[in-house]
């Protein structure tokens, strides 16, 4: 499948979430999250993704309001499959909605979501959104059952999750890593071949983007917390030219 795939320019999505997660941390009015967009914006960021987790730990309503009136690039908007969050979805209309698990307890979104489990509720859960105009993405694991569940409920795309890769590079399980990236490389072949637009993104860097962005069927990459934890050093702007020069490299 991949074969025949056209090698096109592939889209970087920056996530400004941890821009709120400092900002919240004093509970100052700095660092602002749009200030960050705008720059992202200006790096050649070509998307903007932003969060609007239950417990409100980064990005706030505020935030998503400010987003939508002053962003040039589509936002990305991130949530959990809730009725609360459904309503201020379909108040904003975004350009895309990423539908992700949620968990109290976690530190950042773990796994994908388990949407061969839950496919009816998900379908109707997702018709008003797509209804609305929305680009509809399902977050889920580099799983069979999950990309093909995730095409029959009709969502318009799979974002697949890099976390697991990413992790096992970093504790230097090379084998591990390896079979984790055959695995998001067959299963992005076949999302593409069904039709579902194929996105990745969490925990990806400098080290661990090129052969994720080298993948064919994968148009979008969404990076966040590397980015802004990179940018205390170089600086926001640079550090996502950067990325975009690293993805740029690995597709050539
Ligand atoms: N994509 C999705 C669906 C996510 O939930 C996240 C994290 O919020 C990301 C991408 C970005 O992950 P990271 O911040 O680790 O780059």
């Amino acid at each position: 499948m991949s074969e025949n795939i056209e090698i096109t320019r592939q889209r970087l999505g920056v996530n400004i979430d941890h821009v709120a997660t400092i900002r919240n941390a004093r509970g100052s009015a700095y660092p602002d999250p749009m200030v960050a967009a705008k720059i992202a914006e200006e790096a050649g960021a070509d998307g903007i993704t932003a969060h609007l987790r239950e417990d409100r730990r980064h990005i706030a309503d505020a935030d998503i309001d400010a987003l939508m009136a002053g962003l040039r690039t589509p936002l990305n908007f991130e949530m959990a499959a809730t009725v609360e969050m459904q309503k201020i979805a379909l108040r904003h209309c975004p350009h895309a909605v990423c539908i992700v698990p949620e968990k109290r307890e976690e530190r950042t979104t773990e796994g994908g979501l388990e949407v061969a489990g839950d496919d009816n509720r998900l379908a109707s859960f997702i018709a008003p959104l797509r209804d609305a105009g929305c680009r509809v993405s399902m977050f889920i694991g580099a799983d069979e059952q999950q990309v093909r569940a995730s095409a029959r409920i009709g969502a318009a795309v799979v974002e697949l999750h890099t976390g697991a890769y990413c992790d096992f590079h970093y504790e230097g399980r090379i084998a591990a890593r390896d079979e984790e990236l055959a695995r998001l490389a067959e299963m992005s072949a076949l999302a593409h071949s069904l039709g579902l637009e194929v996105h990745a993104g969490h925990g990806l860097t400098y080290e661990t983007v090129a052969p994720i962005a080298a993948l064919p069927e994968v148009a979008e990459l969404n990076i966040g917390h590397f980015l802004i934890a990179e940018s205390i050093f170089r600086g926001l702007s640079p550090a996502i030219k950067e990325m975009r020069r690293l993805m740029d490299e690995a597709r050539a």
